[in-house]
């Protein structure tokens, strides 16, 4: 038999676990330093140091703020899976790069900014066709 001690360990450790489990999977659908509202279609990775438009932004996503980081390029890789982004901000980055076919991916892409960057070299058909 187990002695009580040993069940309310057991317990605590189960307790954590699916406390754990429980966190992942809230948080796996969103990137992490960015918060995500699905109700809103919202993500926001706003000041976090970032170097690169994060993995991971969910598809629901219409208003995507990838603001005030440190990205110095993007790419069309940048974007991917992101049909649904109406509304881009990229503002106060370090972006001095945009390459071929960047924003190809984002059909629906209605409103970029891209102020407060550093641009310098915009690649032919970049811009969405
Ligand atoms: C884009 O939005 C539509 C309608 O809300 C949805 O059905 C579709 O799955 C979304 N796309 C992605 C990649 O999630
Ligand atoms: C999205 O862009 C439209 C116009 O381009 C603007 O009216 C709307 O307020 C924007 N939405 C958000 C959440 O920024």
């Amino acid at each position: 038999m187990l002695d009580p001690d040993r069940c309310v360990f057991f317990l605590s450790f189960l307790f954590f676990f699916s406390s754990a489990a429980l966190l992942c999977s809230v948080h796996a659908s969103c990137p992490p330093r960015c918060e995500c509202s699905e109700a809103a279609h919202t993500v926001k990775c706003v000041s976090k140091d970032l170097r690169s438009v994060p993995e991971g932004i969910p598809g629901y996503t219409r208003n995507l703020f990838v603001t005030g980081n440190q990205i110095s390029r993007i790419g069309p890789e940048s974007f991917r899976g992101l049909e649904n982004v109406t509304n881009l901000s990229l503002s106060n980055n370090r972006i001095s790069e945009v390459e071929s076919n960047t924003f190809a991916g984002l059909r629906s892409l209605r409103s970029l900014d891209l102020s407060n960057n550093q641009l310098a070299i915009i690649h032919p058909e970049a811009s969405p066709s």
